[in-house]
């Protein structure tokens, strides 16, 4: 790795380590990073609060209100070890010491760690008994016509969120036994013998990271056209405070997973070749939020101007007008139709990524129900708005440009059942 890593900045060398994972890939991240400061807990784990999705407040914002993501994403995809339903006390035990052990190792939020575990239909299927009722946790489906995608199949998935690559890499490394220490503190326990890691998925999102990354990455064209201030492949912001849902409105609000949630979790890649070579700046604002965006000249750059909202639900005009009368429509005006009371339903906490040296989004997002999924994800895809000019792809905000590979559907329980937790746990 040494010899690999001239030329590359900082912040591109520490992306690909994290994508390559492992003890060397870790040394060779914390000889890069700055990580003398990486502070440990301010609270103890039981003044933390019960939601684990719960990292708004612990985020940096921006001069706006909107959230910034941590930069750095790491995806465990994990497969249980035993074969019957996961039910040994001393197994329980051990995960929530080794969940315990990074949440005191880390202060949470971005200038720490940030994770989440979610449990997929599969670990749930292990048990006799049934998920509560008022639990919407589904098998993954293809959702629009036009996709194929994998079914993912694993039993848990822990999200690592940091602004310091190594930070996640660290935590993983923690979890799986390969590390006695932790930011200065005792590794109390592991799931070694109880998760074995199937899969890894890793990413990123900030602005300037997707133009430092885009130089030989297949579905992003040769003359590296991605932006420097945009925070995603696509060129844009997204994610502003009043375009995304709260952490309440995503949180289970009653029974034994009160205080939980649930994830969806797709990988898509991207195909921007036409994108960036043929389309104009002004159609790619119109596929992205609005034709009036683009009649309007509302979004500068990335978008950082439009404030707190990207303002597809005050000026962005009515998509089945548009649609019949343009023959374009917005991804974000589309998107938007989903909305209940004014406000979005879905959380997106969704970011870029190059595994397998392809341009892909690995597109997680926190909601109530997996149906608030569907819901927002047929809005977006539009089927309904395709009978006029509107062809079912072209002109239909970006769903020419992204192919859906893998989807799979987590619950993620409050933290006080978040260590394999039996599907009635109260
Ligand atoms: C490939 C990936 C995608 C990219 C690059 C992308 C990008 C964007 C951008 C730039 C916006 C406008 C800014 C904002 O409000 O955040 C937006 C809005 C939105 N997108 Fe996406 N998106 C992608 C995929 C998806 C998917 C798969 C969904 C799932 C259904 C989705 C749901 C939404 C929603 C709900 C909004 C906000 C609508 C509202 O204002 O109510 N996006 N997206």
């Amino acid at each position: 790795m040494n010899g690999s890593d001239r030329g590359l900045s900082r912040r591109a060398f520490v992306r690909s380590a994290v994508a390559i994972g492992g003890a060397s890939a870790l040394a060779a991240c914390l000889q890069r990073e700055e990580t003398a400061d990486v502070p440990q807990a301010e609270l103890a784990p039981d003044e933390l609060p019960d939601r684990q999705h719960a990292w708004n407040e612990f985020l940096a914002e921006d001069d706006h209100g909107n959230v910034e993501p941590p930069e750095h994403h790491l995806l465990l995809a994990l497969e249980y070890v035993g074969d019957g339903p996961a039910d040994a006390e001393d197994e329980r035990e051990r995960l929530e010491a080794a969940f315990r052990t990074l949440e005191k190792a880390y202060k949470r939020g971005d200038e720490g760690l940030a994770f989440t575990v979610g449990y997929g239909p599969n670990y749930f299927d292990r048990f006799d008994a049934d998920l509560p009722e008022g639990v919407d946790l589904p098998d993954p489906e293809a959702l629009a016509p036009i996709e194929d995608p994998h079914l993912d199949e694993y039993d848990a998935l822990v999200h690592l969120a940091s602004d310091y690559g190594h930070v996640t890499l660290s935590a993983e490394e923690a979890l799986k036994g390969e590390l006695d220490e932790l930011n200065g503190l005792a590794v109390e326990d592991t799931f070694e013998g109880i998760f074995d890691v199937a899969e890894r998925r890793t990413g990123f999102i900030g602005r300037g990271l997707p133009a430092e990354r885009q130089s030989g990455v297949g579905g992003i064209p040769d003359s590296e056209p991605v932006p420097e201030d945009a925070p995603l492949f696509m060129g844009f912001k997204s994610g502003f405070r009043k375009t995304q849902a709260s952490e309440d409105r995503v949180t289970i609000d009653s029974g034994p997973f009160a205080g939980g949630t649930t994830i969806h979790l797709s990988k898509i890649q991207l195909h921007l070749h036409q994108w960036y070579e043929q389309d104009s700046r002004d159609q790619r604002v119109a596929k992205m939020f609005s034709p009036t965006h683009a009649d309007d000249d509302l979004v500068e750059g990335a978008g950082h101007n439009l404030g707190d909202s990207s303002g597809v639900a005050e000026v962005g005009g009515d998509a089945a007008a548009d649609a019949r009368n343009r023959g374009t429509v917005g991804h974000a005006q589309k998107a938007a139709r989903a909305r209940e009371d004014g406000e979005p339903i879905i959380l997106r906490r969704d970011f870029d990524s190059t595994d397998d040296d392809r341009a892909a989004v690995h597109f997680l997002s926190l909601q109530r129900s997996i149906a608030d999924f569907v819901k927002t994800r047929r809005a977006m895809t539009g089927s309904d708005l395709t009978e006029g000019s509107v062809n079912s792809r072209t002109n239909n905000g970006i769903l020419q440009y992204i192919s859906v590979r893998n989807r799979a559907n987590y619950l993620v329980p409050p933290r006080r059942h978040r260590s394999l937790p039996e599907p009635n746990p109260e």
